[in-house]
């Protein structure tokens, strides 16, 4: 991504939303040059639709309860970010796995924050099983999305230490102060057009 067109950035959420906050707020501050032009929740009752709404971001609810099929959830997902002519998609906090339905539609364009250095404890509550392992040094993971789970291309990395009396809030907490500088400084990468993927490795101009 780059040139004169600005990117145009679609946020799928679940949640609370800090991510999306983070987001937002580098824009805004005009740190990051892009606009996000929807966002997109599959929880009616995500905080990260009233976080979006107060910045004037247009949001979407787009429940997936009536699928039976995940594929023809996320053709509909494909056609709203089209509409509104999204050229990244951001994963900030989006409790679903992608079909190939969406991975294909929008190649090396897919952002996700995963709460762990992966390929290390892919998959749900990435935290507690840091703590389980025992492992000195945790952090987060921004990274391209394939149809695996957490298994894409790696962008950047940020490491934070794990501490002895760490329960699974604590780790958590430290993480997403890292999670909200990593998450804001690919995205910048991905938008001034710094970022190549070759494979599984991402190379970065700077
Ligand atoms: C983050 O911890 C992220 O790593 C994971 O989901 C969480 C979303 O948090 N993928 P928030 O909704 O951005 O606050």
């Amino acid at each position: 991504m780059s040139g004169n067109s600005p990117c145009r950035i679609g946020v799928l959420v679940s949640g609370n939303g800090t991510n999306l906050q983070a987001i937002i707020d580098r824009i805004e501050a005009g740190e990051i040059s892009a606009e996000i032009t929807c966002v997109i929740s599959n929880k009616a009752d995500a905080y990260a639709l009233i976080r979006a709404s107060r910045h004037g971001i247009p949001v979407v609810v787009h429940e997936n309860a009536g699928f039976a099929e995940r594929r023809s959830y996320d053709a509909e997902t494909v056609e709203i970010l089209r509409s509104h002519k999204v050229n990244l998609v951001i994963l900030a906090g989006f409790m679903r796995i992608l079909t190939d339905v969406m991975v294909n539609a929008f190649p090396h364009a897919i952002m996700n924050i995963h709460p762990a250095l992966l390929p290390s404890f892919p998959g749900l509550h990435a935290q507690q099983q840091a703590l389980d392992y025992g492992v000195r040094y945790s952090g987060c993971t921004v990274h391209f999305v394939d149809c695996g789970t957490d298994t894409g291309p790696i962008i950047l990395q940020s490491v934070v230490p794990v501490e002895q009396d760490d329960t699974e809030e604590t780790l958590s907490a430290r993480i997403q102060k890292a999670e909200h500088q990593t998450f804001a400084a690919a995205i910048k990468l991905f938008v001034e057009g710094k970022i190549k993927v070759s494979g599984r490795k991402v190379l970065i101009s700077e």
